[in-house]
């Protein structure tokens, strides 16, 4: 089975050109000078031929922060690896990489392996794991090594939650040296889950129970000051380190400075904290707060977060733009918290809407078209040892290819999304351009607004080291 698509303009992390692409079976084949005698050579032998003129022709999504089926706060993230990765698609996204989670006092292996029989048989793209260490040991530092040679190379690590998922500084130095040792990637939840608790248990007793207090108990202040201990403590490690979700500049600084001085310390930013904000959101009026309910949480509209943080996309010193989807439905899981923001799980849902949202970005002239291929789809696979197998559309490669339309418009709402949600952190919100076609692996899987593919279709990703420390 081969398919060849033509007129299209395929965009790539150096730039954009005018190329045709041949898929056989489920790899990128060949790309063609269009019109050359073997461009019409492959065209006319082609199974299939699809007319991408006026479009982009980008590697499909690569999200490397979601969370379905998240255990949290006495509720479970209310898409599944078959709703959620199905979303996923329908937004052009076709590979995510989830979190495993070790939780306090299991073994990581036990726990690595529910993960797995939650997500196979019933993904529509093609998925990896981080592993959380929720308590790291003799024992989850040993898995840790075993897991790299496994093609799980990432490990995520909290300096929040204390109680749930926290590590003190001295276990997070011990994982630190041991993925400095494996060649492992430590992903860091930066904010001062310690400082936070107290302002939250003070919030609280003064009778300040709503939403918006959940961000500001969570100062900017405690995600900078993790994000610098974090960054010291890699550096007395050896260890790369790689930044999850920052959410404001004071923190982004921290990263900056760390990258000018040469260590290898990378960050992700999310859709949530380029658009919405603390006050007109997680302050929105009633209990509507708890839909933005996320940590790190949205930051005041007062200050330039959202300016610094697209500055930081263009700079480099944000490398990578991921969802941190983990969504909850207001009915029954956000209403868990009405009396106390406390108890609302933490989460928004966004797997959907990443390519739009960051192609807003091209859109409004914060970043060029080329950077926004690289910010959501080659950079996460380089980062997280996927490329070139995805990120990228090059002879080779999976044929994960999405055909973008960027004269389209439409405004995302709860009524049009795939995610199992019962609200939109993002309602409203205008978007120029959208996904018109989608492919898995050389399968047509969203097509004109019509869901073609079927669970089970996306495949486990055992993944390599960080390329960017090769
Ligand atoms: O609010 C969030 N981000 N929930 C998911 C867990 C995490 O810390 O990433
Ligand atoms: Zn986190
Ligand atoms: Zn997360």
């Amino acid at each position: 089975m081969t398919t060849y698509i033509k007129n299209g303009t395929v965009i790539s992390a150096t730039g954009a050109t005018k190329l045709d692409v041949l898929i056989d079976g489920e790899i990128v084949a060949a790309v063609y000078q269009p019109g050359s005698t073997l461009a019409t050579t492959a065209e006319e032998s082609a199974s299939s031929v699809i007319d991408a003129a006026g479009k982009y022709v980008i590697p499909g999504g690569v999200d490397v922060h979601t969370h379905m089926e998240l255990p949290f706060g006495g509720t479970y993230a209310s898409d599944t690896f078959e709703s959620g990765t199905r979303a996923a698609a329908w937004g052009g996204t076709t590979t995510i990489v989830d979190f495993a989670v070790q939780s306090h006092g299991r073994q990581v292996r036990e726990c690595l392996d529910e993960w797995h029989a939650k997500a196979e048989g019933n993904c529509a793209i093609d998925y990896g794991f981080h592993m959380i260490i929720g308590e790291v040991n003799e024992a989850s530092l040993k898995e840790m090594t075993i897991l790299v040679d496994e093609g799980l190379s990432s490990f995520k690590l909290f300096m929040a939650y204390p109680g749930v998922f926290y590590s003190d500084d001295g276990q997070i130095l011990r994982a630190m040296q041991n993925a400095a040792e494996t060649g492992g990637l430590i992903m860091m939840h930066a904010e001062n889950g310690i400082a936070i608790d107290v302002l939250a248990e003070q919030a609280v007793s003064r009778g300040d129970t709503d939403p918006i207090y959940h961000g500001m108990v969570r100062r900017a202040e405690l995600e900078s000051e993790a994000t610098h201990r974090a960054i010291q403590l890699a550096k007395v490690g050896a260890a790369p380190l790689y930044i999850v979700h920052l959410s404001a500049s004071g923190a982004l600084e921290e990263v900056t400075r760390a990258r000018n001085n040469g260590a290898n310390v990378f960050a992700e930013t999310c859709p949530q904290y380029l658009y919405l904000n603390l006050e007109d959101h997680l302050g929105a009026p009633g209990f509507q707060g708890a839909g933005y309910v996320c940590s790190t949480p949205l930051r005041t509209k007062h200050e330039h977060h959202h300016a610094d943080l697209w500055k930081g996309l263009r700079t480099d010193d944000l490398s990578v733009v991921s969802t941190d989807h983990c969504p909850f439905c207001m009915k029954d899981q956000k209403e868990l918290g009405r009396d106390d923001f406390r108890a609302i799980p933490n989460g928004i849902g966004g797997v959907e809407h990443r390519m739009d949202l960051i192609y807003q970005g091209v859109v409004n002239g914060e970043i060029g078209l080329a950077r926004w291929v690289e910010l959501c789809s080659t950079t996460p696979a380089r980062m997280f040892g996927l490329y070139p197998r995805k990120g990228v559309i090059q002879p080779g490669s999976d044929a994960d290819i999405v055909i973008y339309d960027p004269n389209a418009s439409w405004s995302i709402s709860v009524d049009n999304h795939h995610m199992n949600m019962d609200y939109s952190a993002y309602e409203g919100i205008e978007v120029n351009g959208k996904v018109r076609t989608v492919l898995s692996r050389g399968r047509v899987i969203v097509d004109n607004d019509q869901y073609l593919g079927s669970k089970g279709d996306g495949q486990y990703l055992r993944r390599g080291l960080c390329q960017y420390l090769m």
